[in-house]
C-alpha cells in the first residue's frame, strides 16, 4: 500500500471526507438519466476513484457494464456494504489508477472500455499527474470512446481538491487526443460546487 492510498484511507476511516455527497453528482445524474446526449448502454464504463461507489451504483441501474475503481480498501468497503458486491455488471476493482500492471491483470488494457465517468478524482490527484491520468483514460478508451466528467474548477491554490481553469483544461484535454461535444458549466450542483463544469469528450478515432 502506498503512502498516497494509506491517507486516503485514514480520511475515510475518520470521517474527514467532506467530498462525500451520498449520492451521485446531480448534474450526472440528470445529464445520465434525461440528456438525448449522454451516451447510452451497452457499453464497459469505468469510474476512477470511486469512492463509496454512487456512480458506479447509478451506470449499472442504467444498464452499462461498470468497474468502479480505488486504491483505498475503506472506500471499497464502503462501497460494497451500500451497493452490494461483485456481480457481472459491477465490479469493484482496488487498484491505482497509475498501476498499468495491475490494471492490464484486471482486464483493463488498451482500449478495453467504450467509456469513463469521472467525478472527484481528477481533482483528488496531485496536478503533477494529471497527464499521466489523461494518457491513461486515453489508453484505456476505444477509438471514438466517452469520457464523461464533472469537474470542479475552482480557483483557489492548494488541495486535494486541486482546481482547474476551464479553458486550460479544455486546452490539456484536446492535446491528450479528446474532443469535446459538451464544455459548459453544470447546472444543478451542491451548493458549495458552483463551479463545476460538465464535459463529454471523445477520443479522438
Ligand atoms: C475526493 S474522493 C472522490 C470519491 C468519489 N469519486 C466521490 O465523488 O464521492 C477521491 C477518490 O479517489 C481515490 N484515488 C485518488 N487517487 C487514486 C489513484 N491514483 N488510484 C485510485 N484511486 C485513487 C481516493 O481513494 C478517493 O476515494
Amino acid at each position: 500500500m502506498s503512502s498516497v492510498s494509506a491517507a486516503w484511507d485514514q480520511r475515510y476511516r475518520e470521517g474527514s471526507d467532506g467530498w462525500e455527497l451520498g449520492r451521485p453528482a446531480p448534474p450526472l445524474e440528470v445529464f445520465l438519466r434525461s440528456d438525448p446526449r449522454s451516451p447510452r448502454p451497452p457499453a464497459r464504463v469505468l469510474v476512477p476513484g470511486c469512492g463509496r461507489g454512487h456512480e458506479v451504483a447509478l451506470l449499472a441501474e442504467l444498464g452499462f457494464e461498470v468497474l468502479g475503481l480505488d486504491f483505498s480498501g475503506e472506500a471499497l468497503a464502503e462501497a460494497r456494504r451500500l451497493h452490494g458486491p461483485e456481480r457481472p455488471a459491477l465490479q469493484w476493482l482496488q487498484a491505482d489508477l497509475f498501476d498499468a500492471q495491475a490494471l492490464t491483470a484486471a482486464g483493463l488494457g488498451p482500449a478495453s472500455l467504450e467509456g469513463v465517468v469521472e467525478h472527484t478524482c481528477f481533482c483528488a490527484i496531485d496536478p503533477a499527474l494529471r497527464p499521466a491520468y489523461l494518457a491513461r483514460m486515453h489508453q484505456l478508451l476505444v477509438p471514438g470512446g466517452w469520457l464523461l466528467a464533472l469537474f470542479w474548477c475552482h480557483p483557489r491554490p492548494g488541495g486535494p481538491p486541486w482546481g482547474s481553469d476551464p479553458a486550460a483544461l479544455e486546452q490539456h484535454l484536446r492535446g491528450a487526443g479528446f474532443l469535446p461535444e459538451l464544455w459548459e458549466p453544470a447546472r444543478g450542483s451542491v451548493d458549495a460546487r458552483q463551479d463545476e463544469w460538465l464535459g463529454l469528450w471523445r477520443r479522438e478515432p
